[in-house]
């Protein structure tokens, strides 16, 4: 195929990591039928934004987004305009009625069907709705589908789909349907290529990977797919993401404890601090069984960095409870948080609750929550200086190529002088400067050149 007969493909991306691999399915599929991928969304013969709506802001993102692609749709001929991902499933044939230009609106269960959806477009000239979900247990993965060009050396890997905890805020079992887990022996089987590649580190993904194999009594659970994936040589690391607290096994707590392969770093959301909230939000812990959870996690593996999630102004929010997030933190000391205002969701069950925390109001406890956070990263970070710590190596740091980057097992980046060569090795390195998001380091035996790009920057 020529250069000028080959179409291209522009992929826009947002919100999670499923979404990520949904999108590297989704080029992976389309090049199966000769497009190639392009960065220029002027440049391409189909246009898809892969959409988040588990809040509204990245919604709002994608309907702006529609209007400044309309454009190159209307003067170019034959151009394809479609939306994936969640927010098409959740707003489904309206998006269809709303956008008259746009042709295509597809959840994530029809990726498979990717490449016949955009041929009945384009050869039909039909606009396509796709938005059955499969909520089979032989569920079709295609993970393996996901590309891999042989120099990376950390991948995601996809275990589970949907999940079925409802908790009241949370969009994503309407959008990603109910629980299904893929089968163990595929999973370690996409770890062993993986590894073949060159991948040193596995990240596991689902919605809610404490409860993997709990449906499907033929799979083992989660804490024995994480030890299988241990025994694939070539695995140095595995990290896994997301969790819900009330599903963590005590089998999980164990392997921290027993497992080195296993990273020191655990992303537990947490939401709320008071119970009132909890019980709202249909979480199923009190925060006192929360706190019991991470001293035990503590315990099994004292140098354990934790992260979480938290939803500030909940419908019926008071001060009380909003100080009992703050308190929470002060006792967790986490070494990072992701932190929100709450956003309501169509399909959720918190639509029956009245959003009454004033606009304000949840703006100012965002941003308690986030000024306490910083205060308690910055502790958390600045104990590490001094400190020498095994780094991943990822590859060329980003600004500046003499540079290396790479992750300690606790997941932060940390930035040092050294050689292409040791991509892909694990390397001790002394950290001397904390940043706000990543460290700075020195490895021992290899040579600092000059000033570092970070400290030009800071
Ligand atoms: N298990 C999932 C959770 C998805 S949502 C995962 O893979 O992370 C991610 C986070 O978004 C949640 O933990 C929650 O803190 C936040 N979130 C979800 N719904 C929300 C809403 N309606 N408003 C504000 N934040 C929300
Ligand atoms: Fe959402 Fe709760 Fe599941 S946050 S993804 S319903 S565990």
């Amino acid at each position: 195929m020529t250069e000028s007969s080959e179409k291209r493909v522009f992929i826009q991306t947002f919100g999670c990591q499923m979404n990520d691999q949904d999108s590297g399915k989704m080029l992976r599929l389309l090049e199966g039928e000769g497009y190639r991928g392009t960065d220029r969304a002027d440049d391409a013969d189909v246009i898809l934004i892969n959409t988040c709506s588990v809040r509204e802001k990245p919604e709002q993102k994608v309907r702006s987004l529609l209007g400044r692609f309309r454009p190159l749709k209307e003067n170019r001929e034959g151009v394809v305009l479609g939306v994936t991902g969640c927010f098409a499933q959740q707003a489904g044939g309206a998006l269809l009625r709303q956008f008259p230009y746009l042709d295509l609106v597809m959840g994530p269960d029809a990726i498979p069907r990717l490449p016949a959806l955009l041929l009945d477009v384009q050869l039909g000239g039909a606009r396509k709705l796709a938005t059955e979900q499969l909520d089979r247990q032989d569920y079709p993965f295609t993970n393996d589908l996901v590309f891999r060009d042989g120099r990376k050396v950390t991948a995601f890997v996809t275990i589970q789909k949907g999940c079925d905890n409802l908790c009241s805020f949370c969009i994503v079992p309407f959008t990603r349907g109910r629980e299904v887990s893929r089968s163990a022996d595929e999973v370690v089987g996409e770890v062993r290529r993986l590894a073949d590649t060159g991948v040193r580190e596995v990240t596991v993904l689902g919605q809610n990977v404490n409860s993997y194999g709990v449906k499907k009594t033929t799979e083992p659970p989660f804490h024995e797919l994480l030890a299988r994936i241990a025994e694939v040589d070539g695995i140095d690391r595995i990290r896994f993401t997301t969790s819900n607290p009330w599903d963590l096994a005590d089998g999980l707590i164990d392997l921290f404890a027993s497992e080195p392969k296993l990273t020191s770093y655990f992303h537990l959301p947490v939401q709320a601090g008071s119970d009132s909230e909890l019980t709202r939000m249909r979480r199923r812990h009190t925060r006192e069984e929360y706190v019991e959870l991470v001293g035990r996690l503590r315990e099994a593996r004292p140098d354990l960095a934790l992260s979480t999630d938290i939803i500030a102004g909940f419908p019926g929010q008071t001060e009380v409870e909003h100080e009992q997030t703050l308190s929470l933190l002060e006792e967790v000391r986490y070494d990072f948080i992701y932190s929100f205002k709450y956003s309501r969701r169509p399909h959720t069950p918190a639509m029956r609750l009245e959003d009454d925390v004033d606009g304000p109001t949840k703006k100012r406890r965002l941003a308690d929550v986030q000024g306490l956070q910083a205060r308690i990263t910055r502790e958390r970070m600045k104990a590490w200086e001094g400190v020498t710590a095994p780094v991943l190596v990822e590859g060329p740091s980003k600004r500046d190529s003499t540079w290396l980057s790479g992750r300690i097992s606790q997941n932060w980046i940390v930035n040092f002088a050294g050689p292409e060569r040791l991509v892909g090795s694990t390397v001790d390195v002394d950290i001397e400067t904390a940043f706000s998001n990543s460290f700075q380091g020195r490895a021992a035996g290899v040579d600092a050149p000059r000033t570092s790009p970070l400290t030009v920057l800071q």
